[in-house]
């Protein structure tokens, strides 16, 4: 069997254990690369049919045009998210698979966590043990049973979220531009406008996609309408939440906590080490300050069964492209719509 040469970028440890494990079936030679693809790298892909791409892998008309003549025909991003790669850039000359999906619990049980600790103030507690110090002054928390969460987005991740507050005795608002009535019925969440989310709403998780229509959708205006003391999760993406507002909201009280898996910014940190470094960006310095913020380095998909999952799709992805006259979990260009089911034969136009 022919093997298809890739090029993978941003590759870390816990990424080729997780591919190597499973890439014998596939006939895919991985080359890692533990560089961001960008123009300054992109000739590492020379000689490859593939490249294998991340979140901060940023694929610009520049890199496009290179790959292009290198002669890459398809970029295989193990993401779910697209908005780092220029689709029109690559239209008609690269094709574009990602994951759809690997694991909704992974994203839900850690943004369940984040809710948790926050809370309890288990991240607090933790450093006061082990230094000795076991009072508990300033760690009260509230009994979520009873309470109300907000969810806004029910897809996969948003809906296993909504299973897991209703097993703490949450009620459940949700907002969906798309809601689904049967499940509102069968996983007891009650769908609702956001100014009544954001109005009666003791946790605010969020679990849509980042689209034009939704950028900074939590901002001043936003937070004005929320409970004080409210708590917002969210392991949706970092433009959300226009992040000068949430500091805003924290200084004054408005927002009792923020647990935060994905930042506004955070291509220029998540995901490497600056623990001996300065760092420059002042918002995510003070947001850092908070006692009541909790930031995770967009680490919510990161379970053994979703990089399994990620590893697995993948390279099917690949495999399937070079081998097969199928294109899957291709991204349609046009409308970049998941639903749109012409993506598979790439005729959306
Ligand atoms: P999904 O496509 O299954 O569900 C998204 C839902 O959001 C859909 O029901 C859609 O109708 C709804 N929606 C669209 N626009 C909306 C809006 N303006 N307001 C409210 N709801 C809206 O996606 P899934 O798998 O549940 O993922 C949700 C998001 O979680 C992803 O788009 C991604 O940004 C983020 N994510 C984060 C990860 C992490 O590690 N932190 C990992 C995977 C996904």
């Amino acid at each position: 069997m022919k093997t298809i040469k890739t090029a993978f970028f941003d590759a870390k440890p816990y990424d080729r254990e997780a591919f190597d494990a499973v890439k014998r079936p596939f006939g895919v030679e991985l080359k890692y690369f533990s560089g961001h693809l960008s123009a300054d790298t992109v000739h590492v892909a020379a000689g490859t049919e593939a490249i294998c791409i991340f979140v901060n892998d940023v694929v610009t008309r520049e890199v496009a045009d290179a790959l292009h003549a290198q002669g890459v025909r398809l970029i295989a991003l193990r993401c779910a998210g697209y908005n780092n790669v220029d689709l029109k850039a690559v239209y008609q000359r690269i094709h574009v698979v990602r994951v759809p999906a690997y694991s909704p619990y992974a994203v839900a049980e850690h943004a369940a966590a984040l809710m948790l600790a926050l809370n309890r103030k288990t991240h607090k507690a933790y450093f006061r043990t082990r230094d000795g110090n076991f009072s508990i002054n300033g760690l009260l928390g509230f009994d979520l049973n009873g309470k109300t969460a907000g969810v806004v987005g029910t897809g996969k991740i948003g809906r296993v979220m909504t299973g897991i507050l209703r097993g703490f005795g949450m009620r459940v608002l949700a907002f969906d531009p798309f809601p689904d009535a049967a499940f509102a019925q069968a996983g007891g969440c009650v769908y609702t406008d956001l100014p009544t989310l954001y109005r009666e709403a003791d946790v605010i998780t969020l679990h849509c996609p980042l689209t034009p229509d939704n950028r900074r959708m939590i901002n001043a205006e936003s937070i004005a309408q929320m409970k004080k003391g409210v708590t917002i999760i969210n392991t949706g993406r970092g433009k959300l939440i226009d992040t000068r507002a949430l500091i805003h909201g924290l200084k004054s009280g408005k927002v009792g906590a923020a647990g935060l898996d994905v930042y506004e910014e955070e291509t220029d940190y998540f995901f490497e080490d600056f623990s001996s470094t300065v760092i420059d960006d002042d918002v995510l310095a003070r947001l850092l300050t908070f006692p009541n913020v909790l930031i995770t380095s967009h680490q919510a998909f990161f379970t053994r069964e979703a990089m399994a999952n990620i590893a697995q799709t993948t390279l099917g992805n690949i495999q399937t492209y070079f081998t097969q006259d199928q294109l899957p979990n291709e991204i349609c260009y046009r409308c970049s719509d998941d639903a749109c089911q012409r993506k598979i034969t790439g005729k959306c136009f």
